[in-house]
């Protein structure tokens, strides 16, 4: 029986990773911490939480003399690390939250993970999960491999590339043992309506403007969520102590080729005359420092654990349309209140 600690378990990805574990390993008892977040919510796992092996913990990762109480509490045997603020525009407006959360409290766990450990690493793992974007951005042609230099750009992504400095300092200093993975950008159900996919999806449902940043040539590698938390599973149980894994869709879009099949798709749901969708879309000033192309070389990942994504992007973008119909009180229930305030301010001058 393991104690596993997974961090920001009611955010996006974190509350698919927790439902896949909380049903596949029920030996294994699971606590979800998380600070509940306007990202996090607990209707995202509404299906599990009466499960005997899953554990709730409302608690604040920034708060070190409160992580250090619950491993010596919980002796939790095991951590995967999904907690941050993860939004790059939130990031550019108040980059201290992401320095907080991001670096701080990835330490102030890993202060506790070494603490109660004590150097008994027997059966003890610390998987920090992370993102691609700390490799910065590419030009037309190239993937980033595990090898390629950090070069971030965004307040975002500097905190995160610093919290993978100090997961692998941790290692090589007091040989902590320690996996992290890179991923790509994920989409889904769950996923908070400030980003791409979901944002558009309510957008058109309410015949609002696509706020499209720049000319919309940007390029993103997109991986189905439910892959992602496939992946944290192979590479929680078989990853080398100390490695680092890349993870993605191959499944590069430029963000205005993938919005039109997006328009097209939700034109067909809603039964609307093809084309009403694509007058939405509306060129805005670009994002600050916008990273131009991201695309993952997963290879590694894939020869030598043997994974790979299970569902390809025509498929894995209607599911994700039609949860997001079909669930209009989960977006209507999200977008309410303070989500309201920053999509104002956000906006308003764009
Ligand atoms: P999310 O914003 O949807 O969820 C983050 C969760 O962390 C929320 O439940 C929130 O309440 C919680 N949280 C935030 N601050 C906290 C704190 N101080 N203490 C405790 N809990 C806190 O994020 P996501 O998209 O699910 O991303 C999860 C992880 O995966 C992040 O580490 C992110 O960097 C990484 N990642 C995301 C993507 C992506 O496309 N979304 C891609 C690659 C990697
Ligand atoms: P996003 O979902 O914020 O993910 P990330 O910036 O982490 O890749 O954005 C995906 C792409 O879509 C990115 O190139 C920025 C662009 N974008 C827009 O054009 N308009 C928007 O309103 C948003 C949120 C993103």
């Amino acid at each position: 029986m393991k104690k596993i600690l997974i961090t920001g378990g009611a955010g996006f990805i974190g509350s698919h990773v927790v439902r896949l574990f909380v049903n596949k390993y029920p030996q294994h008892q699971i606590y979800n911490l998380d600070k509940l977040t306007y990202a996090g919510n607990l209707f995202n796992l509404t299906d599990i939480e009466k499960k005997p092996n899953y554990h709730f913990i409302k608690a604040d990762i920034v708060d070190g003399e409160h992580m250090m109480k619950l491993f010596e509490e919980y002796k939790f045997d095991s951590v995967i690390h999904l907690a941050a603020e993860s939004h790059v525009d939130r990031s550019i407006s108040n980059p201290m939250e992401f320095v907080l959360t991001n670096v701080i409290g990835t330490v102030n766990l890993l202060n506790a993970a070494r603490h109660n450990w004590q150097n008994d690493f027997e059966g003890k793992r610390f998987y920090h999960i992370s993102t691609d974007e700390v490799y910065g951005s590419l030009g037309a042609v190239g993937f980033f491999t595990e090898t390629t230099s950090y070069d971030p750009h965004s307040p975002y992504s500097a905190s995160k590339a610093s919290s993978d400095h100090m997961v692998r300092a941790y290692h090589d200093t007091y040989n902590l043992p320690i996996v992290i993975s890179n991923c790509s950008n994920n989409y889904g159900p769950n996923q908070f309506p400030e980003k791409l996919i979901p944002l558009f999806i309510n957008n058109i449902r309410h015949n609002k403007s696509l706020p499209v940043y720049g000319k919309g040539e940007n390029i993103r590698d997109w991986l189905y969520v439910v892959d992602h938390a496939r992946a944290i599973d192979v590479i929680f149980h078989k990853g080398m102590d100390g490695e680092t894994y890349n993870i993605g869709g191959n499944n590069e879009w430029k963000n205005i080729d993938l919005i039109k099949v997006m328009c097209k798709i939700m034109d067909e749901k809603l039964g609307r005359p093809t084309g009403t969708s694509e007058r939405l879309i509306t060129y805005v000033k670009d994002r600050a420092g916008h990273d131009m192309r991201y695309a993952i070389d997963s290879g590694k990942l894939q020869r030598e654990l043997d994974w790979t994504p299970s569902l390809q992007f025509e498929e894995g973008i209607r599911i994700t349309i039609e949860w997001y119909l079909t669930n209009q009180e989960w977006l209507d229930e999200v977008t309410s209140g303070n989500y309201l305030k920053y999509y104002e301010e956000q906006y308003v001058e764009r």
